[in-house]
């Protein structure tokens, strides 16, 4: 998979690759996809186990296309356990017959057809999840010694994204990075262009071992519909900023954005940050139902953009205070992002300065939310920013 790892010929191409790689960065997984953070939409969020059908991942795929979210370049439409009706005496999984009737392979075609990409989910050993914790009562539909015969019929089915999670695998006696190299090895072999998304929840660094074995990889436990779930998994990912790059992506888990208690500000934060992140921005929520001012905030380009930007720089944080964060990211033509980020329970002034940020000369700064141009006098950025809302800046250098 890895063309650099294999052979004692290390070719021109490889050694300029590691060169140029940022410091603590290993190779990637060399399977051309995944070159931005993939986005798209994912069933658990929304329905988690038994509400998941093929009706809702087509209600979502039709949503995508309609509200105009494929445009701004959602593309992956991923069904998340709970698919699973079993293993017919070939071997091969099939799908739950009550929820899932016309199989994968025809909801494949579905989502094909409206010019998105279908994804679907196992796991590394003999239970899902859902087995352990949702008492989903179909056994013997894990990958465990049916890696090949999965990858294949995946492929077979059309599927461009497997989430491979791990699920307490141990349980089995396997160990993590071998099982998820097999799988990775698996979906090689049906030569089909599958983004490898795999979930460990962060137990053991994967952001170490990672990038040579998938696309991205899980970097904490679930996320959940509430600030203080959002905010936690935020704060974890500030040492994290050397793992990413094309390819490899270290994944603080789906958006939440429209569910549970967050707030229009709390969701502006989880978007912009997730930008900021270079995160995977996979929707969970009903894109059917989604309210204008959600839509708004899922639908920005200029904060899309900074998530895609191709140069696929995580964001650094620069200043962490009682009550407030600035984070920096950069992007492509000499450009910033930055996002200052009121943890605090009340509104506050957030400042920062070019100094702080570490940047010279002269730059146009943009708010990445509404377009405006500000003011910067004395290279000084800044605002008034409410509680858990987030204030974004794309820095953009002029007169050079
Ligand atoms: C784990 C994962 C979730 C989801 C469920 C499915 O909890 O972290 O994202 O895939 O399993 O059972």
């Amino acid at each position: 998979m890895n063309r650099c790892r294999t052979g004692l010929a290390v070719s021109l191409v490889c050694l300029i690759t590691v060169l140029a790689l940022p410091a603590g960065r290993a190779m990637a997984l060399d399977n051309g996809l995944a070159r931005t953070p993939p986005m798209g939409w994912n069933s658990w969020n929304q329905v988690k186990c038994y509400d998941v059908s093929e009706q809702v991942v087509k209600d979502a795929a039709d949503a995508i296309v309609d509200s105009g979210l494929r445009e701004a370049g959602y593309e992956y439409v991923v069904v998340d356990d709970c698919w699973q009706g079993g293993r017919g005496a070939d071997g091969r999984l099939f799908s739950d017959p009550e929820r899932f009737p016309s199989g994968i392979a025809a909801l494949a075609d579905y989502v094909h057809a409206r010019g998105l990409k279908f994804g679907i989910y196992s796991v590394p050993g003999s239970l899902t999840c859902a087995n352990t914790w949702d008492n989903y009562p179909v056994r013997g539909i894990g990958s465990l010694g049916y890696e090949q015969v999965d990858a294949d019929a995946f492929a077979a089915w059309g599927v461009d994204y497997l989430k491979y999670d791990w699920c307490q695998a141990e349980r089995d006696g396997i160990e993590r990075q071998a099982a998820f190299a097999e799988m990775r090895d698996a979906l090689a072999a049906t030569g089909r262009p599958i983004v490898y998304s795999i979930s460990e929840y962060g137990e053991t660094q994967p952001w170490q071992w990672g990038p040579d074995i998938a696309n991205l990889w899980r970097t904490t436990s679930d996320i959940a519909p509430n600030w203080s779930a959002v905010s936690s998994i935020i704060e974890r990912q500030a040492e994290l900023a050397p793992h990413a790059g094309p390819g490899g992506w270290n994944d603080p888990d789906m958006l939440q954005i429209g569910n549970g208690s967050l707030t229009p500000a709390e969701n502006r934060s989880h978007f912009a940050m997730w930008a900021m992140l270079a995160s995977p921005l996979m929707l969970g929520t009903d894109l059917t139902a989604l309210d204008a001012e959600t839509r708004e905030i899922v639908a920005n380009r200029s904060v899309i953009a900074i998530d895609q930007d191709p140069l696929g720089r995580q964001a650094e944080r620069i200043r962490r205070e009682a009550g407030y964060d600035v984070w920096r990211k950069e992007l492509t033509g000499g450009r910033y992002a930055v996002a200052l980020l009121n943890t605090g329970g009340a509104s506050a002034d957030l400042r920062t300065t070019f100094t702080e940020l570490g940047v010279t000369g002269r730059y146009r700064v943009t708010d990445a939310w509404t377009g405006q141009v500000q003011g910067q006098a004395g290279g000084r950025i800044g605002t008034s920013v409410a509680s858990h809302d987030t204030a974004l800046y794309v820095l953009t250098p002029v007169g050079r």
